[in-house]
């Protein structure tokens, strides 16, 4: 079943300068989960952040990391990151040899344990998996970078991983990342997304429109 949508604003769009007062910043102006891009210059072409930066921000928002890991290997950095403070933790399907063990290993820390799909890898690739999960995040950009455009033929992903979650009765969240923008949120959420990932379409403007922002991307 569908959940309420709820916001997942992307710190990589964020000043990187005061990270922690942005991130005090999306928190009071209504974030649900804070998403924390953490790249590795080998699975994606940009480096970004590490567990040292969500440990530091982990005491200014009480909101749920969701730390989406875009690295290969996956396995040795699972655990810092739940110390870290990580509440769920996200691999890629193309990362890595053994994403079912992963996902148990993410789930042993306490954290939940989320899969993300590149716009080019089929719903299917995950068909042995929904049991080991929490999340399911479909990318609707290729991963690496902020502002690029929404890629509409994630939406049919979209649909289909909404109707395998809701026959099998699982509590899974379906997240929708890149290029979700006022516009976009609309057909994302009638595919049945109900976690929505925006960066740009977040922190534009500046500390005093990220509530405004926020709603707008509530459809
Ligand atoms: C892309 C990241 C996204 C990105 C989204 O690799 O996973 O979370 O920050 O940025 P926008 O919302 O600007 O497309
Ligand atoms: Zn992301």
């Amino acid at each position: 079943m569908q959940k309420p949508i709820r916001i997942a604003p992307s710190i990589l769009s964020a000043d990187f300068a005061k990270l922690g007062e942005e991130v005090r910043a999306i928190d009071t102006a209504g974030a649900d989960y804070i998403h924390i891009d953490v790249m590795d210059g080998h699975f994606v072409p940009n480096i970004t952040i590490g567990p040292d930066v969500v440990k530091a921000l982990r005491p200014h928002s009480d909101k749920v990391f969701d730390v989406h890991l875009m690295i290969d290997p996956v396995d040795p950095y699972i655990q810092a990151f739940a110390d870290a403070g990580a509440d769920i933790i996200t691999a890629h399907i193309e990362a890595g040899q053994h994403t079912h063990r992963t996902l148990q290993a993410i789930r042993a820390t306490g954290a939940k344990a989320g899969i993300s799909l590149n716009p080019a890898t089929p719903e299917s690739s995950i068909d042995y998996l929904y049991e080991e999960l929490d999340l399911i995040l479909v990318m609707s950009v290729n991963p690496g970078f902020g502002g690029q455009s929404f890629i509409a033929s994630q939406l049919r992903k979209i649909e289909a991983i909404r109707k395998r979650i809701d026959s099998l009765g699982l509590d899974i969240d379906l997240q929708v990342d890149g290029g979700v923008n006022p516009v976009t949120c609309i057909h994302v959420i009638e595919a049945g997304a109900d976690v929505l990932v925006a960066g740009s379409a977040t922190f534009k403007g500046g500390p005093s429109e990220y509530a405004a922002n926020i709603k707008r991307l509530r459809g």
